[in-house]
């Protein structure tokens, strides 16, 4: 593993020897966490690890000494509110030792956190006396601040800035919940693979697997595990996957819903600012999981390749639950949903069923560029969904794809 990975990984495990190697093995600062915003330094000072703290403030790896974290949203709540800097954790654990070093090397401790609360605001708030007195005095730039922590009445007004940041925290989460128009509906994409490709990935996925001393999986995911095997640790066939679905299903991805694609650099999924979150081949059958109840992805953009016969398993698909409908594919298809639709894996009644299922995020900088281009491409489809009685002729789209099936929005009645 390359050792930057290493680095944020150990240190995110609380692994404070694995971190040390992992810098002396050429780690620099490690790798930021693209879905969390959380660096090597922020768990490291979140987990007060002062060892691993002092190299990484004395590295030569440009540590980001107030990089900021995103909101960490679980089950539709902001679980910690974003904006979180490694002062900010270190603060919130109540680590004086590593609020003292971050200090030392000139942390900025007037940055406030998504709810606007700097680092001393915290220690107020968490009751952190020996943090307090730390920012308080250390820093003589420091913001004004109350005389001590017993200072009720500050105390108070800061226990309602909290209630007041909570509220607006639901808020961001119902927001993050939110489905755009343009992903809306669950659609196929036929014939991704041929059957020979599928055989032959799926020979490879069953040889892997007969290799692995633990098998299949089933703890990968917490909340909602799946019988499964990530795609990674099939080694022969991980880069021709990649690039097959890259230049496959990227780029219909990219027409469908606007984002840009460079065929020449298809191979290369991150430079088209798609990117695979989470790649794995899950197996779902009678005698073990036969199904997987309703929930949403971490991903914008959801799809499953089937791998077998349609005719091996009776029952089966991905479950809608907007559209009241479990679709159902052949062998080679790609279907493809909305992470944040809540959706399930249709329990199969007989046989077994296997799929690839892809968990597919944009980086933040495309998101960011591309803020015009989808809003013009909402209006668009909100345009057209008040117009039309069908969703499935979208021909007068130049950028859409003819080849795209478009199920109809269910009004469900077989
Ligand atoms: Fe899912």
């Amino acid at each position: 593993m390359d050792p930057r990975c290493q680095l944020t990984r150990c240190a995110a495990c609380c692994d404070e020897e694995g971190g040390l190697e992992a810098i002396r093995a050429g780690g620099g600062s490690g790798k930021r966490e693209r879905e969390t915003g959380y660096t090597a330094l922020h768990y490291a000072c979140h987990f007060g690890l002062v060892d691993l703290v002092t190299a990484l403030l004395n590295s030569d790896g440009k540590v980001d000494l107030n990089g900021q974290t995103k909101d960490l949203i679980l089950s539709g709540a902001v679980v910690q509110s974003g904006g979180q800097t490694p002062l900010h954790l270190a603060t919130r654990a109540g680590e004086a030792d590593v609020v003292r070093l971050l200090l030392t090397h000139n942390a900025d401790s007037t940055l406030v956190d998504y709810d606007g609360f700097t680092a001393m605001e915290l220690a107020q708030l968490g009751r952190k006396e020996r943090v307090f007195a730390l920012l308080q005095h250390l820093k003589p730039e420091a913001p004004e601040a109350p005389d001590g922590l017993e200072a009720l009445e500050a105390l108070e007004a800061l226990k309602q800035k909290d209630r007041l940041a909570k509220e607006a925290s639901k808020l961001r989460a119902a927001k993050q919940l939110e489905v755009p128009d343009h992903l809306r509906q669950s659609y196929t994409l036929p014939k991704i693979w041929t059957l020979e490709e599928c055989n032959f990935v799926l020979n490879a996925l069953k040889d892997a697997v007969s290799k692995r001393e633990s098998g299949w999986t089933t703890d990968r995911h917490a909340a909602y595990a799946t019988t499964d095997v990530p795609c990674s640790e099939v080694a022969e066939i991980d880069a021709w996957v990649r690039e097959s679905l890259s230049k496959r299903v990227f780029s219909k991805l990219s027409a469908r819903h606007g984002w840009p694609y460079s065929e020449n650099e298809g191979h290369f999924a991150h430079s088209q600012g798609l990117y695979f979150r989470d790649l794995f081949f899950v197996k779902y059958s009678v005698d073990g999981q036969a199904g997987l109840s309703l929930h949403r992805d971490g991903s914008i953009v959801s799809f499953n390749i089937l791998l077998n016969k349609a005719t091996d398993f009776e029952g089966g698909g991905t479950y809608v639950e907007a559209d009241d409908r479990a679709y159902q594919i052949e062998q080679g298809d790609c279907f493809v949903h909305s992470g944040k639709l809540r959706h399930g894996g249709q329990p199969i009644t007989k046989g077994e069923r296997f799929i690839l299922v892809a968990f597919v995020d944009l980086d933040v900088w495309l998101v960011e560029n591309l803020s015009e281009k989808l809003t013009a491409w909402n209006g668009a489809c909100s345009e057209r969904n008040t117009s039309t009685a069908s969703q499935t002729d979208y021909t007068d789209f130049g950028s859409v794809k003819p080849d795209i099936v478009v199920h109809q929005a269910a009004t469900w009645s077989d």
